[in-house]
């Protein structure tokens, strides 16, 4: 059994003041970066992400220039500042980005793609990449029922997911401030990513985007959250 230690309780601590002191940011103080050491921090929490299968269907797409950042404003409207009459996260976040959701054409099991990710990332074994071959195809096809391009293409957005709040988290804790974007409308962020930004949109949609930097001001309404018996059942 783990002993209870002064740092335990320490970490705990800093565990809660990290998630009450995060808040979905809509205006950053556009003066203020994050520095280079801590945004890579932030970026390494969620390279270090768990992904099903180990499958790291994702990718993260950085959109620091400010002119590739107005082209994705007309139909972003939850990063626009539409709401808060302001230039939004688009305008004034240190980092902002995409994380990007891997489709059918590589995350079919059998792929191409994937045994090479089985070979040259995982480094397993052929017997091995023939049990996982087996297994996720019938985790896809039986378990989950994930086989056409819009299910396969959804399931790894969840796994972008998992690296976004795992970034959020990392921030939060270094005392970043961010937002989860899902406020922009899919099929013109695709053509966008396609046309301006060299993303193959075969391979890759958008998933969700974010914004780090620091807050602007104080969040206007404390954190509202219901119940933790609301929320949480034991059996
Ligand atoms: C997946 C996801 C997408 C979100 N999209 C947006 C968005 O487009 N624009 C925005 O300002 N906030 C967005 N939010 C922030 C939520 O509105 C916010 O997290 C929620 O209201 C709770 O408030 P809090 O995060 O400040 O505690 C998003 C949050 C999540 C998790």
């Amino acid at each position: 059994m783990n002993a209870i230690t002064t740092s335990t309780l320490d970490v705990r601590a800093q565990i809660i003041d990290a998630f009450n002191f995060r808040h979905a940011t809509k205006v950053f103080d556009a003066d203020r970066k994050v520095d280079d050491e801590t945004f890579a921090t932030i970026l390494e929490a969620g390279r270090l992400s768990p992904t099903s299968f180990g499958h790291e269907p994702f990718r993260i797409l950085l959109v620091q220039s400010p002119e590739k950042r107005e082209l994705l404003r007309a139909f972003s409207w939850g990063a626009n500042g539409m709401m808060s009459g302001t230039s939004g996260q688009l305008g004034t976040a240190s980092h902002f980005g995409i994380i990007l959701a891997s489709t059918a054409a590589t995350m079919t099991a059998g792929s191409e793609y994937l045994v090479d990710h089985y070979r040259h990332v995982k480094h397993l074994p052929e017997d091995i990449i023939d049990v996982f071959n087996g297994a996720y195809g019938k985790f896809q096809r039986i378990d989950h029922d994930i086989t056409t391009d819009r299910e396969i293409t959804d399931w790894s957005g969840k796994q972008a997911y998992i690296v976004l709040a795992n970034m959020i988290t990392a921030g939060a804790l270094l005392g970043v401030d961010s937002c989860p974007i899902e406020g922009f409308d899919m099929a013109q962020t695709t053509d966008t990513l396609g046309a301006h930004f060299g993303v193959d949109t075969s391979q890759w949609k958008p998933a969700v985007m974010f914004a780090f930097g620091y807050r602007a001001k104080e969040p206007e309404f404390p954190k509202s959250r219901r119940t933790m018996e609301d929320v949480v059942a034991w059996f």
